[in-house]
């Protein structure tokens, strides 16, 4: 079955309707490479500010609709938010990223998640706005990260490329960190059918660091808490479909994508949609994978990266996204160039 133009693109292809152009949104859409995003950027004196800031928040995801006319809208926020509501001390250093007083075995029991819906209660409101401006045609998605790569940023207290941090403290404690997960599950979980009680259409799990679980624990780590996020989503919201980020995953991404319940699985720019295709349960739905910086490098590079993964997912429900979030220093002119590629007869 093929729909020419429906309601919401984006929703009839993650229930496995071939809609074609491709539906395409960009992971962090709304954000720095856009100047009126910087221009917002320096009104609110930190960046969990402006996160929890309805006017403020429901302007910035609303940018990118305005000038590029994306599918979807995603929620203008940050997976950090929920450490945040929980109790932890979150703050953004400036050009630096996240910070966080980092979490330890004996504190976990301090978490406190009675306050969630209360302290998060301006993102619901900045949904509520949000859906009140959309296009018809676009839907709103809303987002929290996994289970494990919060916690990678709760232990260690900021980014880091390989998870040492958490890795260790799984190794040392891993009683407590298996409570730290439980108490993630049931949060991200509240988080999220509050974000669709608010009117998100679609929502996504970021595992941003799904590279990084030791192959071992993958299962208790990773795959069992998004399953169980997404379980418990579903119980309340079964009709809204759930989008899974297992970045850098490998060979481990089919059993993201047999194993968690996602609707659709967002491919990294290092793995295949081939692959995917083809090794992944008939109804779940691919998303991806041009690499973010084939979208700063322009012309004939990003024209053969959407060509490939047009001749790739032709004929199949997929959605256009990078394999990463877009970044900062990426020119404007190159996403409305995508567009165009992915849109038009051009590529
Ligand atoms: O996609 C969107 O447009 C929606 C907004 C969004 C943000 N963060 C805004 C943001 C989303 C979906 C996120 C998710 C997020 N946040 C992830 C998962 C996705 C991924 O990139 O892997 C992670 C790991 C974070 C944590 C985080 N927040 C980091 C590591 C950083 C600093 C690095 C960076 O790219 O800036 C942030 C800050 C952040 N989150 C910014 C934005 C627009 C930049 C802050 C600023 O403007 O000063």
């Amino acid at each position: 079955l093929t729909d020419i133009r429906p309601v919401k693109p984006i929703l009839s292809a993650l229930h496995g309707t071939v809609v074609e152009p491709h539906p395409v949104w960009l992971m962090r859409q709304a954000g720095r490479y856009l100047p009126e995003y910087r221009e917002i950027r320096t009104k609110a004196t930190d960046f969990l500010n402006l996160c929890l800031t309805p006017a403020l928040a429901s302007e910035i995801t609303l940018q990118p609709i305005r000038r590029f006319g994306f599918d979807a809208a995603i929620l203008f926020a940050d997976i950090l938010v929920v450490p945040h509501a929980l109790g932890q001390k979150v703050w953004f250093a400036e050009g630096e990223g996240p910070r966080l007083d980092p979490i330890t075995a004996d504190r976990i029991h301090k978490l406190d998640p009675t306050q969630l819906r209360s302290t998060l209660a301006p993102i619901f409101e900045t949904i509520d706005r949000v859906k009140s401006n959309l296009p018809k045609t676009t839907a709103l998605i809303g987002f929290a990260g996994a289970p494990w790569t919060v916690a990678t940023y709760m232990i260690a207290g900021r980014g880091s490329d390989d998870s040492t941090a958490a890795r260790l403290f799984a190794y040392r404690e891993p009683q407590a960190f298996t409570a730290l997960l439980d108490i993630l599950i049931a949060a991200t979980a509240d988080y999220l059918i509050a974000q669709v009680q608010a009117g998100a259409e679609v929502l996504q799990i970021f595992e941003s660091w799904a590279g990084t679980v030791p192959v071992e624990k993958l299962e208790d780590y990773s795959l069992h808490p998004i399953q169980q996020i997404v379980s418990r989503v579903r119980d309340h919201a079964p009709s809204v479909p759930i989008i899974v980020f297992p970045r850098a995953a490998g060979t481990n991404y089919l059993r993201y994508a047999c194993e968690t319940g996602a609707n659709a699985i967002s491919i990294d720019a290092h793995t295949s949609l081939s692959f995917a295709i083809e090794q992944f349960p008939a109804n779940v739905v691919t998303q991806g994978n041009i690499d973010p910086l084939a979208l700063i490098a322009g012309g004939r590079t990003l024209r053969s990266a959407v060509a490939l993964a047009k001749t790739q997912t032709k004929g199949r429900a997929h959605i256009f996204n990078l394999g990463h979030g877009i970044r900062p220093e990426t020119p404007i002119e190159h996403v409305t160039e995508l567009l165009g590629l992915i849109r038009g007869s051009a590529a």
